[in-house]
């Protein structure tokens, strides 16, 4: 039987989210399905205030998965057609490289993810849920328009790291090229194109997410 015709009680539902979370929310918890493209740069010695900086901006981009994680969660629980979530699902896959991949080189820094994480993911949750239960065209705009938000990050990232932090931007490279296609796969989904009010409130939203996390 496969997955998309399975009937699932409310009881393996709550489990299911319940086990996602925790793997997203847990350090060490979530596997990769690809190898860190950090491993393949050469490691450059950071001075303090480099490294500190770089692991700030590696905390952002984490919270950044752990959304994606929650509101890939909290979409599917409420989409209704199971095309949706099979378009979306190698997306919500590569998320998790994402997730270890950004962990990974957070600790390699001598970092730590955020403290705020877990506020972040029910809140994304939420949203997710909400997009997802308006309509499946609304979720997957949201999707879309997210991963637009996250593109500029990265890219904003790329130019602010230290120079020398070659293992972080390999990380963050593959991680624009994943995004950008994730937008694309919404698109084509069928995902509404948001009008620009509520890209900038989407814009403004985030900001007070990256200035908290950078830090927190
Ligand atoms: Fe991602
Ligand atoms: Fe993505």
């Amino acid at each position: 039987m496969s997955s998309s015709t399975r009937h699932y009680s409310l009881f393996d539902q709550l489990i299911h989210n319940a086990d996602q979370a925790l793997r997203t929310l847990v350090p060490g918890a979530a596997q990769e399905y690809r190898p860190s493209p950090a491993q393949q740069r050469d490691h450059h010695e950071l001075n303090e205030t480099e490294a500190r900086h770089a692991a700030g901006l590696m905390r952002i981009n984490h919270t950044g998965e752990v959304c994606a994680q929650a509101l890939y969660q909290g979409q599917a629980l409420t989409a209704r057609l199971p095309e949706v979530r099979e378009a979306m699902e190698e997306a919500a896959r590569e998320e998790v490289d994402h997730l270890v991949w950004c962990e990974q080189r957070i600790k390699e820094l001598g970092g730590r993810t955020s403290l705020l994480n877990p506020l972040f993911y029910g809140l994304s949750f939420g949203i997710g849920a909400l997009a997802g239960k308006i309509s499946d065209r609304v979720s997957l705009g949201f999707v879309a328009a997210t991963e637009e938000q996250v593109c500029k990050h990265l890219s904003q990232h790329m130019t602010s790291l230290p120079v020398q932090d070659e293992k972080s931007k390999a990380v963050l490279l593959q991680m624009l090229e994943d995004e950008a296609r994730h937008a694309t796969t919404a698109l084509d989904a069928g995902g509404h194109k948001f009008p620009l009010p509520v890209k900038l409130a989407m814009t403004a939203v985030s900001k007070v997410m990256t200035k908290s996390v950078y830090r927190v």
